[in-house]
This record gives C-alpha cells, structure tokens and sequence, in this order.
C-alpha cells in the first residue's frame, strides 16, 4: 500500500510502545542516519505487533522522520515485514532448487492438504502462515523449512505432522 492509499484511508500513528521506542532508539546509537533505521525500526514493531499495520508504518515513519512511501518501499523491498497479520507461526518454506530436486513440491503439497492453505495464506484456526522463501542455506539437507527461528530440514511428510502437532501444542 503506498502513501496515497495510506492518506485517502485517513489512518494514523499508532502509539508506539516504550520497548519498541527503547529498541529503535538503540538501532539508532548503531547507523549513521535515521534512514537506515528504517528496516530496523520494522523488524522491531513485527516482533512485539506480529506484522506490519499500516498505523505501525506510519508510526515508524514519523518517529524515524522517513516518509511513508519510503518506508513502504523498504518493507516491500524485504519481504519478510509482513504488511498484513500472520498466524501464531510462520512457515518459512524454501521453495529453491535443491529443495525441489529433493522433492518439496510433495512436502508442500502435504503442508497444504493438512492445514487446506496456499501459500501466503493463513489456516483457518490461526496457528500457521505458509510464506515461500528463496534458498534458507542448508541445501545438504533438503527439502528445509524455518517455523519461526527453528530450521526444520530432511522434511518428510511425517516429520511436517510432527512439526504441526508441536507447534500447535506449545
Ligand atoms: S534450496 Fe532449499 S535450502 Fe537451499
């Protein structure tokens, strides 16, 4: 969405919070200038918020002194600033070349059949959002995916079901 879109739906800054402030405000004793605490600054509120609303950008956007399509342009550019909400867990799911000579089309398909998602969507219950990623760096043990900071790799069908059942049971 960019400033325009932002502007002619007449939202606002959200408040943000004093961890995040105090967080940014770290950010900013580590560049040179505001600007490169931009993307910082939207790793930041996705953390405490779980994505990226346009109130957050606008909040950043003022608080940093970077315009609206800016920092827009920054969260598109990375697409890991998730602009809408997500489930409790994100699976990151690698969808490269050595995953797919390893067969992940199968993983995937599996992942979708269980949760009845595609990717970019969320299931229904809210635990998990499928995202596809580019190539996680652990090609030796494809096919991978990350659920949150944990890389799963070797997947299999029956290790995705595990996968789920202890997700959701944490
Ligand atoms: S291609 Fe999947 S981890 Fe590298």
């Amino acid at each position: 969405m960019n400033s325009e879109v932002i502007a002619s739906n007449a939202k606002r800054p959200r408040k943000l919070s004093t961890e995040e402030i105090a967080e940014i405000e770290h950010e900013l004793t580590l560049y040179p200038d505001k600007r490169a605490v931009g993307l910082e600054a939207l790793k930041i509120v996705q953390k405490h918020q779980g994505w990226v609303s346009d109130e957050s950008l606008l909040a950043i956007s003022k608080y940093l002194d970077i315009s609206p399509s800016d920092l827009e342009g920054v969260a598109t550019f990375f697409n890991l600033v998730y602009r809408q909400p997500v489930g409790r867990n994100v699976m990151l799911f690698c969808n490269s070349v050595s995953c797919w000579i390893m067969g992940c089309e199968g993983i995937k398909q599996h992942i979708k059949d269980k949760l009845e998602i595609e990717f970019g969507e969320t299931s229904a219950d809210g635990d998990f959002t499928l995202i596809p990623v580019p190539c996680l760096g652990d090609c030796d043990r494809a096919p991978v995916m990350m659920v949150g900071s944990d890389l799963h790799r070797n997947l299999t069908p029956e290790k995705i079901n595990k996968i789920i059942l202890d997700y959701r049971n944490k």
